[in-house]
């Protein structure tokens, strides 16, 4: 990875957030990266995309540990007594809305970047919250995601390779995910108490994280400057030029939209939309023998 772990973390200090006290915001948080997790079918979209051999091997084992995860955190909330509930809206846009349209807006917004603010989160989860089961899987599973975030760095690269186009492109969309992190960081400080422990330190976290982004950015080569130096006017050419391509290369579905919307027009449920009423996810169980599973009722 073009970040270290330690760049990547954030002082908390000694705060801990603790599974009894903190449960109601720990199912909050948990179920923004449940819903992650189960994006992790995109996987397939892209392995059928995949541009070489090498590449499409890496998406197929990386769809096996995406669902993987989903059962990491269910059994992460089933030990904390915790519920599947929907994700927040900017979660949502961010993991979903933001889709790629192409294998380099893939590799760049959701492995490079939104996999690397997952990162974040989930060192930040590991180094406060005071359950060490949960922790023990988090650290495995953040194996998996350093390499997921690397592969995206690698990828972007090489896409970006003899193409300013793109590279300008690719920093567009990601100035609008960067957007989508602050949206969240608002939402966040409005409903969540600001004097908790952990979560006071919730806007410098979240900075940290877009700090994070842009330095990640600059290594791969799609920003080369400072993101301070890119005055606003700038910022918004480049979204606009990034949604810009993005209609032209996607006149097809803009054909088809006035169909799509129309009420009659059956819309394809995913797993995305569905998961929660999932027989896989509403029937959950530790599995028997699980040091952690309660002891049934006779
Ligand atoms: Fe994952
Ligand atoms: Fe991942």
């Amino acid at each position: 990875m073009l970040l270290t772990r330690e760049e990547m973390t954030f002082d908390f200090g000694d705060a801990k957030l603790d599974p009894t006290r903190d449960r109601e915001l720990l199912e909050w948080m948990l179920n923004q990266f449940l819903y992650g997790e189960v994006t992790g079918i995109q996987c397939g979209h892209w392995l059928y995309d995949a541009p070489d051999f090498e590449a499409a091997k890496f998406l197929a084992r990386q769809g096996l540990e995406e669902m993987q995860h989903v059962d990491n955190f269910l059994r992460i909330m089933t030990m904390l007594g915790c519920h599947p509930k929907p994700a927040h809206p900017a979660v949502r846009f961010l993991a979903t809305g933001m889709m790629g349209g192409s294998w380099a807006e893939h590799v760049a917004l959701e492995m490079a970047q939104g996999e690397g603010f997952v990162l974040n989160a989930f060192y930040a989860v590991i180094d406060t919250l005071d359950h060490k089961p949960s922790v023990d899987i988090l650290r495995r599973a953040v194996k998996q995601e350093e390499r997921h975030v690397e592969f995206g760095e690698q990828q972007t690269a090489k896409a970006i390779e003899g193409k300013p186009w793109l590279r300008r492109r690719l920093l567009g969309l990601s100035l609008v995910s960067m957007w989508g992190v602050r949206r969240l960081a608002k939402f966040m400080e409005k409903r969540l108490p600001p004097d908790h422990v952990v979560l006071k330190h919730l806007p410098a976290f979240l900075d940290h994280s877009n700090r994070c982004a842009e330095i990640r950015l600059r290594r791969i080569g799609v920003l080369d400057r400072p993101l301070a130096e890119l005055s606003g006017a700038k910022r918004a050419a480049l979204v606009a030029e990034a949604y810009g391509g993005k209609l032209v290369g996607g006149l097809g579905s803009l054909v088809m939209l006035p169909l799509r919307i129309l009420p009659f027009w059956p819309k394809k449920k995913r797993l995305t939309d569905t998961y929660l009423s999932d027989v896989h996810i509403t029937g959950y169980a530790l599995p028997a023998g699980d040091p952690q599973a309660q002891p049934q009722e006779p």
